[in-house]
């Protein structure tokens, strides 16, 4: 069974390391160590200190479940060190120049960077954007004000425009509008609404292209133990390590 080295120690990874998900993980690194410790006990995997000492570690692929902020420290030795990456916060991949320096260190390795689906559905057949036109991609995320951490009585539109304009103003609202610009190879149009009578995340997804149309919204429950988080993100993630030794793959 594939073995996983969590970056980041908080509600996603917790919910990756729940008992009857049969992910193997054996080893954790957190910036807070007794985030680390915490779920230490809960999977008897040791906590390390000291990134180096994690990373030297005999294990497969770290899951980054952390910050932009750590994706930019730690992904490139993650990749030198020969192991495989599923970056969450995709967010540090708006900055082209860091991602093109990622996928050059990954290839001279053989390593891969898995990006999972996160808060949304759809990424795969997404990927058509790479090779047929599509003139429209919008992405329209809708929160509850408090997890944007702003006041307003009434549903607002607090961002509208190009998805790496949105991430210097709402850094940790960009991951999936970056998600999809990766998937379809093509920029997305954002509108960021904060919305007081909406409890749940919602995202609509409207793609026009050679294909035809298409359209998805979906409503997000929260993790059980934390409401800041979508419990789908967490969800993808123990898909995608869990398909990654199945022989046959569907959907991508
Ligand atoms: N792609 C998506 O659709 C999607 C969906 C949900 C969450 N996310 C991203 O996944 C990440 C984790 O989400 P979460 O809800 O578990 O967050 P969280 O705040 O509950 O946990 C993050 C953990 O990472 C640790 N951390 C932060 N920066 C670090 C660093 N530089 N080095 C080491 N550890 C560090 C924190 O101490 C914390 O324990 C966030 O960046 C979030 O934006 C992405």
């Amino acid at each position: 069974m594939i073995r996983v080295g969590l970056l980041g120690c908080g509600n996603v990874a917790e919910v990756i390391a729940g008992d009857d998900n049969g992910i193997n993980i054996t080893a954790l690194f957190d910036s807070v160590h007794s985030h680390a410790e915490h779920l230490s006990e809960i999977t008897n995997a040791p906590a390390y200190e000291k990134f180096e000492d994690f990373l030297a570690q005999d294990f497969d692929i770290v899951v980054e479940a952390a910050s932009v902020a750590a994706v930019y420290e730690h992904a490139e030795d993650v990749l030198k060190s020969g192991k495989d990456i599923v970056i969450l916060s995709v967010g540090a991949l708006a900055d082209s120049g860091f991602k093109n320096r990622l996928i050059s260190i990954a290839a001279d390795k053989k390593r891969r960077i898995r990006i999972p689906s996160g808060a949304i559905m759809g990424l795969d057949n997404l990927k058509i954007g790479q090779i047929s036109g599509i003139s429209k991609l919008l992405l329209r995320t809708t929160k509850n004000p408090r997890s944007l951490r702003i006041e307003t009585d009434e549903k607002t539109l607090v961002f509208s425009g190009r998805a790496d304009e949105c991430i210097k103003q709402f850094p940790k609202n960009i991951n999936v509008a970056v998600a999809l610009e990766l998937a379809t190879g093509h920029n997305a149009e954002v509108e960021l609404w904060a919305d007081p009578d909406i409890k749940r995340n919602m995202h609509e997804i409207f793609v026009e292209g050679d294909f035809g149309d298409f359209y998805l919204k979906i409503e997000n429950n929260p993790c059980p133990q934390n409401p800041a988080t979508s419990y789908l993100a967490a969800l993808s993630v123990i898909t995608l390590l869990r398909n990654l030794e199945n022989p046959m793959v569907i959907g991508t």
